[in-house]
Order: structure tokens, then sequence, then C-alpha cells
């Protein structure tokens, strides 16, 4: 059955569970010269209208339907969270009572100022040999350079620690 008009309007009138495939590309609110649709929402607006279609696609998609989304995004403008990997070598020298592992409780990127909020942060362990450590997460929007910072927190005893190279990879955007 062919449907043709407003999806906020479509997709009330449709029973649940009653879809077995979804492909969509809605507007991605980039100020694209639709012939009627304005694409310059807000944010907000826009998210909260992304918020009201996903909601009704959730409700009409059979538990075994598939799903296709297109979206777009500039980097000014990020959709979905950027994946952002904190990496580093490291071993440790000397540690406490000759013991030969340590644990550390903080490895992260995060706000340079109060609060503080991290984008990718982990625990991590070392031992005698060296070690590559990556550290995962997404960053929410862009950051203005200065904004973020790289922290390694080593005080949980007296001990020595060797570092190799500490690289942020920032893959993008990604589901
Ligand atoms: C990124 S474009 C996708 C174009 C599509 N793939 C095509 O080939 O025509 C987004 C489209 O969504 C339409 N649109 C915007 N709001 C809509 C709504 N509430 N219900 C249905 N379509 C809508 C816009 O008019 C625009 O044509």
């Amino acid at each position: 059955m062919l449907h043709h008009g407003d999806c906020l309007k479509v997709l009330p009138a449709l029973p649940e569970k009653s879809v077995d495939l979804v492909v969509t590309s809605p507007p991605y609110n980039l100020g694209i010269n639709y012939r009627s649709f304005d694409d310059t929402a807000g944010r907000t607006e826009f998210l909260e209208w992304c918020k009201a279609w996903a909601t009704e696609l959730k409700r009409v998609l059979a538990d075994d339907g598939s799903f296709f989304l297109n979206v777009g995004a500039a980097p000014a403008n990020p959709l979905m969270p950027h994946q952002i990997i904190l990496a580093f070598k490291a071993r440790l020298e000397k540690a406490d009572n000759g013991a030969t592992k340590a644990a550390f409780p903080f490895a992260g990127v995060q706000l340079t100022a109060a609060p503080y909020t991290s984008v990718a942060m982990n625990g991590f362990e070392l031992g005698p040999e060296w070690k590559m450590i990556e550290i995962r997460g997404t960053a929410d929007r862009n950051y203005a350079p200065g904004e973020l910072k790289v922290s390694i927190h080593l005080a949980t005893a007296r001990q020595t620690v060797d570092f190799g190279p500490v690289v942020v990879l920032d893959l993008g955007q990604g589901g």
C-alpha cells in the first residue's frame, strides 16, 4: 500500500509492528534548499523532530523488521557522536614492594575545566613489558582547540612508569 504525506501524520495511522522494512533519508538540517521543507531548524528542535518520527518508526516496525537510515552531517554540525581513541604505549619500570603489576584507575580525554567531563575514559593495568593501551569513547560534539585534554592518573603508589608516544585518534562519525 502506498501512502503519500507527512510522515508524522501517516505513521500514527498505521498499526504497530505492521511494517517489515523502513528505508528513510530524512532531512539533515544542513540548510539544503528544498522546494518547501525548511532545512534550517535549531538543533534542539531538529532533534526533537527526529525523536518524534523515530518513535513512530519504532512503533510500526515489526520485531524482526529491518531499518535503513541515511543521515548526513557537517563537521561543524555533527549528528552522530565522534568515535575517539586515546592510545599510548607504557610499561611499569619499578613498582612498590617489588610488585610486577600495577592498576591505574583513570586515563582519558576530558574537559580541561570543571566539570572535567570525559569523552573517553577507562582504567588500565601495566606490567614490566611495553604494552599498547587503548581507551575508547565518543565525543558528542566538536570541541574547540584547548577545550579537551589527555589525562593519565599515575599516583596510586611509589612507582616509575615509562611512556612511549601518546596519540588521540578521531575515527569520525559512526554508529
Ligand atoms: C535528504 S532528503 C531525501 C530525498 C530522497 N532520498 C529523494 O530521493 O527524494 C529529505 C526529504 O524529506 C522530505 N521531508 C521533510 N519533512 C518530511 C516529513 N515530515 N514527512 C515526509 N517527508 C519529509 C523533504 O521534503 C526531502 O525531500
